[in-house]
């Protein structure tokens, strides 16, 4: 028996594409469950996952409820409905959407859609994690363009003018988040539409706009009236954060047409539930309520983030629901916070190891994240 055969035996993993070989899983945030099992606690809150503390209001929760009396049923996969009521809340042709389980698996699909081995994708360093885990499970190259440096009024954001000089001629995806997670960071309009108009043209401009419901109210404009002039732009929604329905799986990608046509020759067929299906055409129809929880964390947002620079803190500007925060030991700040029952998240991985990423909760629960964390601050 040769040893390879062998080996492929005891360790079938090693039998995974070599581009995946060299992968580590996104880490999410440590659920609730997790901590009551670890530590016994029963008191909990959870500002790790940047979802909407007000969740999805009573119209998209009662058209859930009713959704499930259908769940033996497939949902419909071109998923119809949905897609009118986005094309006419945006303004755009239905069949410029294509909707997926989580704009994660826009993420996915875009990756495996337009990127090979011989390819490459352009992101920013500390931007999203799931844009370099995408293009390198294609065999593709991520490159990583430096951010702008500590000291910057936009510390650890994209850097636009140096993302532009960035892509090779293999390149065929570049990534911005506006925006970013997890910095909370975002780049001024003329600026991204002046970096859209000069990318080139074989090459699509992934526009993440996960937290556009935070960011609009903090003065970040959206990119989608730019999309009828720049074919090779495509804007990725989700209806995790403000509409508060992370838990049902859904979010949506305006492309052109043919991109949209692209993508989904290899979405699954029923990615979307039609519980997730039914709950986002309500909440679409719901933008007071959308607009309300927004409104509420944004001042939220200001707050906490007012009492952490009070205390000598450096809190990053944030155009989302959640505040990158500068804690010096950041593993045991974290730890101590775990032991206090409150979840934030940690961003060693993606080279912060002195900063912490606090999502903002309702004013209860912000106010039990400062009682904990500020007296850490000031001993820091
Ligand atoms: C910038 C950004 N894009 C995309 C996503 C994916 O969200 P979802 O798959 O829930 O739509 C997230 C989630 O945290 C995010 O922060």
């Amino acid at each position: 028996m040769d040893p390879p055969h062998d080996s492929a035996r005891s360790h079938p993993g090693r039998l995974a594409s070599p581009a995946l070989q060299s992968l580590s899983p996104y880490v999410p945030g440590k659920p609730i469950s997790e901590l009551q099992r670890e530590y016994g606690l029963t008191d909990i809150v959870k500002l790790a996952s940047n979802e909407n503390p007000y969740g999805p209001g009573e119209a998209a929760l009662t058209a859930m409820r009713a959704a499930v009396e259908d769940c033996w049923l497939y949902p419909d996969g071109s998923a119809h409905e949905l897609k009118q009521a986005l094309a006419r809340h945006h303004a755009v042709d239905p069949r410029c959407i294509t909707v997926g389980n989580g704009s994660n698996e826009l993420l996915l699909l875009l990756a495996e859609s337009f990127l090979t081995a011989q390819c490459s994708a352009v992101c920013s360093q500390y931007g999203f994690a799931i844009y370099p885990l995408v293009t390198r499970a294609t065999g593709a190259r991520c490159i990583e363009v430096p951010a702008r440096p500590a000291g910057d009024p936009m510390p650890f954001g994209h850097d636009l003018e140096a993302m532009a000089r960035a892509p090779a001629g293999d390149t065929r995806l570049i990534f911005v988040a506006n925006p970013n997670n997890p910095t909370g960071t975002w780049v001024e309009r003329e600026r991204l539409r002046a970096f859209i108009a000069a990318a080139p043209a074989d090459a699509l401009v992934v526009l993440d706009e996960a937290y556009v419901e935070y960011a609009a109210l903090s003065g970040v404009e959206s990119g989608l009236p730019w999309l009828a002039d720049h074919p090779n732009l495509v804007v990725v929604r989700t209806f995790s954060k403000g509409y508060g329905l992370a838990g049902a799986r859904i979010g949506y990608a305006i492309s052109h047409p043919e991109v949209a046509e692209t993508l989904n020759r290899v979405r699954p067929a029923f990615n979307v539930s039609n519980v997730a299906q039914a709950g986002a055409i309500a909440a679409l129809a719901d933008q007071a309520h959308v607009l309300e929880s927004a409104r509420r964390v944004v001042a939220e947002r200001e707050r906490v983030a007012a009492a952490l620079r009070a205390t000598g803190a450096a809190v990053i500007p944030s155009a989302g629901n959640f505040l990158l925060v500068e804690v010096g030991a950041a593993a045991q700040v974290y730890e101590q916070l775990l032991r206090g029952g409150v979840i934030v998240r940690p961003v060693a991985g993606y080279g912060l190891p002195r900063h912490l990423r606090i999502s903002i909760g309702l004013p209860a629960q912000n106010d039990r994240l400062l009682q904990l964390l500020k007296p850490l601050l000031q001993q820091a």
